[in-house]
């Protein structure tokens, strides 16, 4: 993990404590570094209507496109219930969003499950054959 690593990670962390997971308990932050050398954070914000809530994912895309931001270089991803982090990787939803402004080379930082250390994937590993507009 570069120090540029950590920093994503230490932000996702920093913004999961404000999430607004009333219902499910499941707070997640992430936090993005975009082409811009820019980071945008989100959280996870629930609804009573449970199907309004969104994802932390979404939020930080949204604050990067808002800002001028065209493409995730780095995106981390922290989540857990309560207060204890645990793996946390991007729901199908949003790795759908995170590969409309994903490269080949773009990472996605997420905890691994067997060993609790953070671990890098690509967007392919996460959506194979993944779907795009012809
Ligand atoms: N959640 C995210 O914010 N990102 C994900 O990729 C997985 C799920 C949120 C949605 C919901 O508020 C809570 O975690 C439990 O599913």
């Amino acid at each position: 993990m570069s120090t540029d690593d950590q920093t994503l990670i230490d932000q996702a962390i920093a913004v999961r404590q404000r999430a607004y997971a009333r219902y499910s308990g499941f707070s997640v932050g992430a936090a993005l570094l975009d082409d811009n050398g820019n980071v945008h954070i989100g959280c996870n914000v629930e609804n009573a209507a449970y199907p309004l809530g969104s994802c932390a994912e979404a939020g930080a895309i949204a604050a990067m496109v808002a800002n001028g931001g065209k493409r995730i270089v780095t995106i981390a991803v922290a989540g857990g219930k309560g207060e204890s982090l645990s793996a946390c990787t991007p729901c199908g939803g949003c790795r759908q969003r995170i590969h409309e402004f994903a490269d080949d080379a773009t990472r996605v930082l997420i905890v691994d499950d067997d060993t609790g250390e953070w671990k890098s994937y690509t967007v392919d590993t996460l959506l194979p054959a993944s779907f795009v507009l012809p």
